[in-house]
């Protein structure tokens, strides 16, 4: 913010606004090319979402400054994390920046460090390789609901263990997808309309009702209350290789209260899923246009593993994998749109942002641009390469930066990793059998469809 002039210039705003909605309804219909097209007016952007004015961050080095350099400026909020409070509560991705959230992160750290994880990967190998085993041999399958299937049933191993009660990983995955859907069409209404007693409003305030029931449940089930009558001090461990990640954050030196142990499960659920779903069924897509790709993927597996199932001393060894994953990653920025809050008046690039204004930033414009990612449309794991990353590594976003990055990263590479792996091993055929699929933004940049048939011959 040190370079901007004497006298700030004025935002530029992007063209075609209409009077009273403003720029809402090209956002609504075509929002991932009217994102990329405000690129050309500048390094920030004004738009107008009905009468509120908005500012999207389209210079990667910009975004650096809102999210790093000068984060105390611009705080987590906006109307999309407004609305999810109401499902997350005060859960570590929605709640205000400030003391409690560098608290709770602390707090929460110890779960997500990689000794914790690796104490996990054992029961997720398991835990992937039966249910894609499972998958009937030449049957078109929706790879955008398998991979969130899959990548749900591992979190929850990895989190609450393996003895989680099977009507309860039952109703999780009954659940979650309905949640996920009627929390981003909430975020996209007024916060009058998301009030009215409409039956849909209700059903959803039901499911999120019995989704707290439900993690009240699996907090018991790993915290025997019965044994000592208190959250605050679980009984015993549960048997060894049983026990989830979860755990640690009832036995740790100060251990959350039961409405935090809720909020914080709800958030993980949330951003632990549809992220990693989605970035697993594109990268599956894109290996079925890219026979090379395939071939290098499986040979490294071989070459690692030979026929034997993948063991959690592997991920290390797997590189070009870990590439292709993160190419999925650039290309579809799964986490697309993210919002700030101004603390204070500020200068941006040269432009001046009133205090209370609503800042946008986007790993998937970021990612995508040309500048940046040369021929942003090939899907190219190699430009991963140390020889090249020094071009790309300022432009990558797709777990955030600064003192609010993803708080899941590790845990998240660890998973993908299993899953893309285990998928290869189990089938060897993979095959498109449905139209390329279009980007849709729902939560996440998803597929639109996708049906894939995995053989063995
Ligand atoms: C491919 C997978 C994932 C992607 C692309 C992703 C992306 C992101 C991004 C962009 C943010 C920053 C949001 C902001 O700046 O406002 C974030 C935050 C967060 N993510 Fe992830 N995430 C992924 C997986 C996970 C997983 C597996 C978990 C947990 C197990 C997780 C938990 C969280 C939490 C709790 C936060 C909030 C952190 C804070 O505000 O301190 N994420 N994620």
């Amino acid at each position: 913010m040190s370079t901007s002039p004497a006298v700030p210039a004025p935002v530029p705003t992007a063209p075609g606004g209409l009077p009273l909605i403003g720029h809402a309804l090209r956002l609504a219909r075509t929002p991932l090319p009217f994102l990329t097209s405000l690129r050309e007016y500048g390094g920030v952007v004004r738009v107008r979402l009905g009468p509120t004015p908005a500012y999207v961050v389209t210079d990667p080095a910009l975004t650096r400054t809102v999210l790093v350099t000068e984060a105390a400026s611009f705080a987590k909020g906006g109307k999309i994390f407004d609305t999810l409070r109401f499902v997350f509560g005060d859960g570590l991705a929605t709640i205000a920046d400030g003391d409690t959230h560098l608290r709770n992160r602390r707090l929460m750290q110890p779960m997500f460090n990689r000794a914790h994880i690796a104490t996990r990967c054992t029961a997720m190998i398991e835990q992937v390789r039966s249910m894609t085993g499972a998958w009937e041999d030449g049957r078109p399958r929706d790879v955008f609901a398998d991979m969130n299937d899959v990548t749900l049933a591992g979190f929850l191993v990895a989190v609450f263990g393996t003895d989680l009660p099977e009507n309860l990983r039952g109703e999780f995955t009954a659940l979650m997808p309905d949640i996920m859907r009627e929390t981003i069409r909430q975020t996209l209404l007024p916060p009058w309309a998301a009030r009215l007693p409409l039956p849909a409003h209700r059903a959803y305030a039901r499911r999120v009702e019995r989704l707290r029931a439900l993690v009240d449940e699996a907090v018991d089930h790993h915290a025997p209350t019965a044994a000592t009558g208190c959250p605050h001090h679980p009984g015993p461990p549960a048997a060894d290789g049983h026990t989830g990640l979860f755990r640690t954050l009832m036995t740790g030196e100060e251990p959350l209260t039961r409405r935090q142990l809720q909020d914080e499960a709800i958030t993980l659920l949330n951003a632990a899923i549809e992220t990693s779903g989605t970035t697993l069924a594109w990268a599956l897509y894109e290996i079925t246009r890219h026979p090379g790709t395939e071939e290098r993927l499986r040979a490294e597996l071989t070459a690692v593993c030979g026929d034997r199932p993948l063991r959690p001393e592997d991920l290390d060894h797997l590189p070009y994998a870990r590439r292709v994953l993160k190419e999925a990653l650039r290309k579809y920025g799964p986490a697309w749109i993210v919002t700030r809050t101004t603390t204070r008046d500020v200068d941006l690039g040269g432009h001046r942002i009133p205090a209370g204004a609503d800042i946008v930033w986007s790993p998937y414009l970021h990612q995508n641009d040309p500048s940046r990612f040369p021929e942003p449309d090939a899907f190219d794991p190699d430009r991963w390469t140390l020889d090249r990353t020094p071009t790309t590594r300022d432009a990558f976003f797709a777990f955030g930066d600064g003192r609010r990055k993803c708080i899941g990263e590790n845990f998240a590479w660890v998973e993908l990793q299993i899953i893309l792996a285990t998928v290869l091993q189990t089938w060897p055929r993979l095959r498109l059998v449905s139209r390329p699929p279009r980007p849709q933004t729902a939560i996440t940049v998803k597929p639109d469809r996708l049906t894939m048939v995995f053989g063995t011959s």
